[in-house]
């Protein structure tokens, strides 16, 4: 598969100072270096008065394209209104019919290369707004369907609708989120089109510049920290692609630059365990240690008074070495990379919130096994528990199949995805090789 990379266009249209004519240079010359995909939106507008500027922008950069129009694709969404310039949901199945046809009229076109959905409109079930799309392509007014801004489970329940050929995510160096919540991961595994937004981090594209590992890469490559940054988004794999906001037509000639580039091995291992790329470019079946791997660690937590300390006195008989955060400090991260070689456990204290995820960075570096008990599973302390935490003890979390489980301890070689990692230790210092993308259960005891 080619590797491309588009032109995001937004700025284009919500910037104060926007200059038309400008933009329509900014478009052909992205064009011109190399850019194959423009990423609009109806609502990529100042508000309500201008909706789908950005779209009429694009028709008319296309119109005066001297280039093969065929080999661009328009990826526009709908799913969100501008009034009085805020963003706002908007995707009942009426509303994204009505504004399909509105972004087919602004784009000149009878149907729309790639349709997404720009948002989740919390008061209507996803699976409405994507039967909508599905109802929408169905007559030929929509070649592709995507989504944006979206979780695995989420994308998992839209496939049962509809064929999903992109999704929508934030993803740079600055923001690795959906490299470790597994959404990245989904989209390689299941070749669907992995549209990196933001990929400069936006407002905070500044920052690549001080990024150590980006500078030293580019000046062996005599190019830019933002166009390696480009670069290794696009050399991570074939399904990404990277949509640059350029605005201004330098910027937008730099496009082809970030093609020419061909990062080295060396590179790559560099940014990489910088950036959390290890988790795109590696199959989590190589990344995960082998089930015959000497020992397990073991993360014991919960709220206080969950029962942390039985399920750790439990562990402990059954031939674990106990390591406790509480007494010996330190990060979790370093904690589970000490505990490599034997077969211990970690205790950590986490008081879940509610609207909070639990969240746990911990890695194995590739050495162990890294199981979570949750242990406000055991049933004599969940009473405890709800005493003091009525609402988060309500609301169990882990791997449904787990909770099935009881009060058990973790059955073997059961799985349990987790999707939020980082927070607890904060993302600055948990361990960058991610091993910790999926969390294993422990072998019995
Ligand atoms: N689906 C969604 O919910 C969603 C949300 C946000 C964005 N998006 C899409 O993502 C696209 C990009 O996002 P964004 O514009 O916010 O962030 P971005 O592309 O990460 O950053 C834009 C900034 O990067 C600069 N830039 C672009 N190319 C450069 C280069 N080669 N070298 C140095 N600087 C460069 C631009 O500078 P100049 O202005 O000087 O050119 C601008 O300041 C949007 O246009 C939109 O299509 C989608």
């Amino acid at each position: 598969m080619e590797r491309t990379i588009g032109l995001g266009c937004m700025r284009l249209s919500t910037a104060l100072d926007r200059d038309d004519a400008r933009s329509v240079t900014v478009i052909h010359t992205a064009l011109d270096a190399g850019a194959t995909l423009l990423d609009t939106a109806d609502a990529y507008c100042h508000d309500e008065r201008d909706f789908g500027h950005n779209e009429r922008l694009i028709a008319a950069a296309l119109r005066t394209w001297p280039g093969d129009r065929s080999t661009i694709e328009v990826a526009t969404k709908g799913g969100l209104r501008r009034p009085g310039g805020k963003w706002v949901n908007e995707a009942r199945a009426k509303s994204l019919r009505a504004a399909c046809d509105a972004s087919r009229e602004a784009l000149g076109v009878d149907c729309i290369d790639l349709y997404q959905l720009h948002a989740i409109d919390p008061r209507t079930p996803l699976e409405t707004s994507v039967r909508a799309l599905a109802a929408l392509q169905e007559e030929g007014k929509v070649r592709r369907i995507g989504l944006c801004n979206i979780t695995v489970g989420q994308i998992e329940s839209a496939r049962q609708i509809a064929e999903i050929a992109s999704v929508q995510v934030s993803l740079s160096p600055l923001d690795d989120e959906s490299l470790r919540n597994g959404v990245a991961e989904y989209c390689r595994d299941h070749g669907i089109r992995l549209i990196a937004y933001r990929p400069l981090g936006g407002d905070r594209v500044g920052r690549l510049t001080r990024d150590a590992d980006l500078a030293e890469v580019a000046a062996r490559h005599g190019v830019t920290p933002q166009e390696i940054a480009l670069a290794w988004l696009m050399d991570l794999s074939p399904v990404l692609t990277p949509i640059p906001g350029a605005t201004r037509p330098e910027t937008a000639r730099s496009i082809a630059t970030v093609r020419r580039v061909r990062l080295a091995d060396d590179d790559r291992r560099q940014l990489d365990a910088r950036h959390s790329g290890r988790l795109l470019r590696v199959s989590r079946a190589e990344r995960r240690p082998p089930d015959d791997a000497d020992g397990d660690v073991v993360l014991v937590m919960g709220m206080p008074g969950a029962g942390k300390s039985t399920t750790a006195m439990e562990l402990e008989r059954s031939g674990y070495v106990r390591l406790n955060r509480d007494m010996l400090g330190g990060s979790l991260a370093d904690l589970v990379t000490a505990a490599v070689g034997a077969r211990q456990h970690v205790s950590v204290t986490e008081i879940a919130e509610r609207g909070r995820r639990m969240r746990v960075a911990a890695s194995c570096s590739g050495a162990l096994r890294v199981g979570r008990h949750d242990a406000r599973r055991c049933p004599d302390q969940r009473d405890h528990a709800n005493d003091r935490y009525p609402r988060a003890a309500a609301e169990p979390r882990g791997d449904p199949r787990a909770r099935e489980d009881g009060p058990a301890l973790l059955r073997p070689g059961r799985a349990i995805p987790v999707r939020a990692l980082g927070g607890a230790t904060g993302p600055r210092r948990r361990l960058r090789d991610g091993g910790a993308a999926r969390l294993h259960t422990t072998r019995s005891a």
